[in-house]
């Protein structure tokens, strides 16, 4: 299939979806005003390209948690991947073995992590939703260990996801299983997980330098930046507007990660002028599973890894390193 762009994906998962799952990837909560700002806010920053710059070598690896990959680009956390594609998860797993790249897998996997692992080896890191059954949670979080998953992303209680996954299937089980979500997750249960696992954790979801700061103080491994996709809550800004702030809160002491929007290379240069370690993508990858399958993955990874090799060269980057606040400007900056 003849793709130019990551984008090209999502009409073609439109068409070949049922009209409820394609429904449950592609929306966000509400006005799905946070939705289009995701993509939007992206076009509010331009380039400040730097010329004459020998860019013969262009080095995109970086090391995520101690775990070198082969680009900023990682897969985040998309629930029911088999609704997209018989191979679902396992799809997804090997595209992202293949192209050297993390991948994590949600708590709403359609696979387990053992089957995840089973595709063979690979950096994998488990999305956890805390129920309000402790023990349930500490036995996922220590198969997920065992089977050889790298850390754990942790999310706050889910808004829009399960009550669509019911019109969807009539089932009553996501409702179900919503129902155990604990309400009362709260910044000391980041504490009580390091007691009951020894994977550093992401605390996934900060908008704002207050939760950066207290991520900081109770032991995060790291942060990304993210309103899941705009299925929350409506009103929040774009992630990318929200990454300075948190970059500056966060101070260095661990790093910051964003998701939302991401859909181009450009994007993920932009994301890292801001003070971002790394990007995750998440409906890019639903819709070219559901396309084609792992290869439709690979080449979603592939696309966006040779767009962002391209947006180093011409703004004169050589490395991760040499991006930098100085090579975007933003609307938002003063003039
Ligand atoms: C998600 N997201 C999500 N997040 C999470 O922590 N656990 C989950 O199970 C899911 N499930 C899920 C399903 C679908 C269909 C989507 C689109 C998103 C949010 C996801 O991890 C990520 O934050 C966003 O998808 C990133 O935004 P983009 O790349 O989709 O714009």
């Amino acid at each position: 299939m003849e793709i130019t762009n990551v984008n090209e994906y999502e009409a073609i998962a439109k068409q070949k979806l049922p009209k409820m799952a394609y429904d449950y990837y592609a929306s966000g909560a509400e006005d799905q005003w946070t939705l289009a700002e995701n993509r939007n806010a992206f076009s509010r920053i331009l380039f400040r390209p730097r010329i004459l710059i020998d860019v013969t070598n262009i080095d995109m690896t970086t090391t995520v948690l101690g775990f070198k990959i082969s680009m900023p680009i990682m897969i985040a956390p998309t629930a029911f991947q088999k609704m997209a594609h018989p191979e679902g998860e396992y799809a997804t797993a090997r595209a992202a073995s293949a192209a050297g790249t993390i991948m994590t897998l949600s708590s709403w996997a359609t696979s387990s992590v053992e089957e995840v692992a089973s595709t063979g080896p690979g950096i994998r890191f488990f999305q956890l939703y805390v129920y309000k059954d402790r023990n349930v949670v500490a036995q996922l979080v220590r198969r997920a260990e065992r089977a050889g998953f790298k850390a754990i992303a942790l999310t706050n209680f889910e808004g829009l996801d399960l009550g669509k996954m019911d019109q969807a299937n009539d089932s009553g089980l996501a409702s179900y299983v919503a129902g155990q979500i604990d309400r009362s997750l709260s910044w000391k249960d980041v504490k009580w997980l390091q007691t009951i696992t020894s994977l550093p954790i992401l605390v996934k979801g900060v908008l704002t330098a207050e939760d950066a700061r207290l991520a900081v103080q109770h032991g995060a491994a790291g942060i990304i930046v993210s309103n899941h996709g705009a299925r929350q809550l409506d009103y929040v800004p774009a992630t990318i507007m929200a990454l300075e702030e948190v970059v500056k809160a966060a101070q260095g002491r661990i790093p910051v990660f964003l998701d939302g929007g991401v859909r181009r290379g450009t994007d993920v240069f932009k994301a890292l002028a801001l003070g971002a370690s790394g990007v995750f993508i998440g409906r890019p990858v639903v819709f070219s599973l559901a396309a084609e399958g792992e290869t439709g993955v690979k080449k979603v990874l592939q696309m966006m890894r040779e767009e962002f090799e391209l947006t180093m060269a011409l703004s004169g980057c050589r490395s991760l390193k040499e991006i930098s606040r100085n090579h975007i400007v933003a609307d938002w900056d003063a003039s």
